[in-house]
């Protein structure tokens, strides 16, 4: 029987019009998505200025968007959203490193370099070692685990955001393990930066009384033959942003030891270990 769109029934209306032969998986999407939107803007009796305020601001996204602005990813993040997206897809037993936001900043086709090489092309900032191992959840060695990391310089800044400030691949590159599993290069002590908040999501957040600020950390992509991927940071321990990341990327476990060194070759050393899980297994 035909159903009329109703207040009340109104959610119902829309998800009785999706076809017979919808796929299965778009129509539990779908109607779920409906249900939850009908749901919301009953809960907080939506007024039209404030369904036009919600059109124009999604308008403004869409209208940022480009190959190297993504502002619909930056609202996903500041929502929590990206991080709940990942936790739900990459429950770990506690032994294996925790993943956290992938961010806009990766760049594919970074340079291989040699173990224990520099990444900080521009001089600037604190160097610091970055070392550890890569392993297993019996904590053998992986051997051939590709490290790709990168981080912001010394004034916060990536380098794809000031082509033509710093040189490229600025604090980039990728590292291979051997038979031993460990890495080690020379970075510098990653400070913490604002995301990009000259857009709507920036202005959103300054709405809300929250800050665009991301705690100090090195991102780490690692993968390897037989294992699931790890797109992950560790951040440095005492950054006054630890508690209120503008995108909820912090875990406690990866939270990581920057200690000064006194006689080192850098003033300042960070250790972790890494630990994989195979393909198969899921906690
Ligand atoms: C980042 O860590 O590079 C990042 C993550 C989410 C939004 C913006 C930047
Ligand atoms: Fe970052």
């Amino acid at each position: 029987m035909t159903q009329f769109f109703s207040e009340a029934a109104s959610a119902e209306a829309v998800n009785a019009r999706i076809g017979e032969n919808a796929d299965e998986r778009l129509r539990e999407v779908m109607s779920a998505l409906v249900r939850h939107l009908h749901a919301f803007a009953k809960e907080v009796q939506l007024t039209q200025p404030e369904w036009e305020t919600a059109i124009d601001f999604l308008t403004t996204a869409g209208q940022l968007c480009s190959a190297e602005r993504q502002e619909f990813i930056l609202l996903s993040d500041t929502l929590g959203f990206s991080m709940l997206v990942d936790a739900i897809n990459n429950r770990r037993p506690r032994a294996a490193t925790e993943n956290t936001v992938f961010g806009p900043f990766h760049v594919a086709g970074a340079p291989e370099r040699e173990m224990g090489a520099c990444i900080t092309a521009d001089g600037r900032g604190e160097p610091c070692l970055f070392e550890g191992r890569v392993l297993d959840l019996e904590g053998r060695p992986v051997e051939g685990a590709r490290i790709d990391v990168w981080s912001d310089n010394a004034d916060g800044y990536y380098d794809v955001q000031q082509p033509g400030v710093q040189p490229k691949w600025n604090n980039r590159g990728v590292f291979t393990t051997g038979a031993d599993g460990a890495y080690r290069f020379v970075g510098i002590k990653p400070v913490s930066y604002p995301i990009p908040h000259d857009g709507p999501v920036g202005k959103m957040l300054a709405s809300l009384g929250r800050h665009p600020y991301r705690p100090a950390h090195m991102h780490f992509l690692i993968t390897a033959p037989g294992f699931q991927k790890v797109v992950t940071h560790t951040f440095v321990g005492d950054d006054p942003y630890l508690q209120s990341d503008a995108v909820f990327g912090v875990k406690a476990s990866l939270v990581a030891p920057y200690e000064r060194i006194a006689d080192g070759v850098t003033p300042w050393r960070s250790t972790f270990d890494f630990v994989l899980m195979p393909l198969a297994l899921n906690a």
